[in-house]
C-alpha cells in the first residue's frame, strides 16, 4: 500500500507529529510511506491564475514540492492529514498544499486520481468545544472529492496544550482502532 501523510503542525516533534507517528506505528506490514512535513517542504501559495485550466495537469509553479506531492496524491492508497487547528482552521502551511490541489480540481478527466482512503487527525490546544474541528471538516469537503477520498476516520485530540497527545487515552485508542481498520484494508488489497 502506498501511504502519504501530511504533518501540518508548524512545530516539529510536538503533539501533531507524535499523534501521526503513533498512528503510523499501528500500521503493520511493508508499505511505501511518504511523509510530507510542512516545515521541511517548500510549497508556494496558489496564485489563482487559472493556468491549470487550459494547461490540464500542470501548475504554473513548477519548482516547489507540489510537483512531487501531486504525483503522490494521484497514486497513493491511503492519505493521512494530521493537523492542529489555528483559530479553529487549518494552519497556513498545510492550507497552501490544499489550495494548490486546485490544479487537480480543475482536471476535466480525473481518472488518473486513484480512489483512496483518508484518515484525518485533528488537534486543538483548548478543551473540547463545539465546532473545534468543524472548519477542518468543511475545508476538506471539496479536497476529499477532488482526490477521490473515502474518509474512514476522523480522530480529534482536544486540550493538547495541557494534556499532551500521548496522555489522551481515548483518542489514542481511536487511532489504534483505526490502525486495525487500515491493516484489514491493506490485507484485502494484497490478496
Ligand atoms: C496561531 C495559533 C492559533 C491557535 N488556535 C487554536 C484554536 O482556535 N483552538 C484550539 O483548540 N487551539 C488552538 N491553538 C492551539 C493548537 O491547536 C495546539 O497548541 C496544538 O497542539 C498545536 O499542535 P502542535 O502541538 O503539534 O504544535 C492555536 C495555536 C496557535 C499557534
Amino acid at each position: 500500500m502506498e501511504i502519504v501523510a501530511i504533518m501540518g503542525s508548524h512545530r516539529n516533534g510536538h503533539n501533531t507529529e507524535k499523534a501521526l507517528d503513533f498512528f503510523l506505528s499501528q500500521i503493520k506490514g511493508k508499505h511505501e510511506v511518504n511523509i510530507f512535513n510542512v516545515n521541511k517542504v517548500r510549497v508556494e501559495p496558489c496564485k489563482a491564475c487559472d493556468y491549470c485550466i487550459p494547461h490540464q495537469g500542470e501548475c504554473v509553479i513548477k519548482d516547489d514540492a507540489m510537483t512531487e506531492i501531486y504525483k503522490k496524491f494521484e497514486t497513493c492508497d491511503l492519505l493521512i492529514i494530521a493537523s492542529p487547528v489555528y483559530f479553529s482552521a487549518l494552519p497556513s502551511k498545510i492550507k497552501a498544499i490544499i489550495d494548490r490541489t486546485q490544479m487537480l480540481y480543475n482536471l476535466k478527466d480525473k481518472s488518473i486520481i486513484k480512489p483512496k482512503k483518508l484518515v484525518v487527525i485533528a488537534l486543538g490546544g483548548a478543551p473540547h468545544y463545539p465546532r473545534q474541528f468543524q472548519a477542518i471538516d468543511n475545508t476538506l469537503e471539496w479536497y476529499k472529492k477532488t482526490l477521490s477520498c473515502d474518509e474512514i476516520g476522523f480522530v480529534g485530540f482536544s486540550h493538547t496544550d495541557d494534556v499532551g497527545t500521548m496522555k489522551n487515552k481515548k483518542s489514542l485508542e481511536a487511532l489504534e482502532a483505526l490502525g486495525d481498520k487500515v491493516n484489514t484494508i491493506a490485507n484485502k488489497m494484497e490478496k
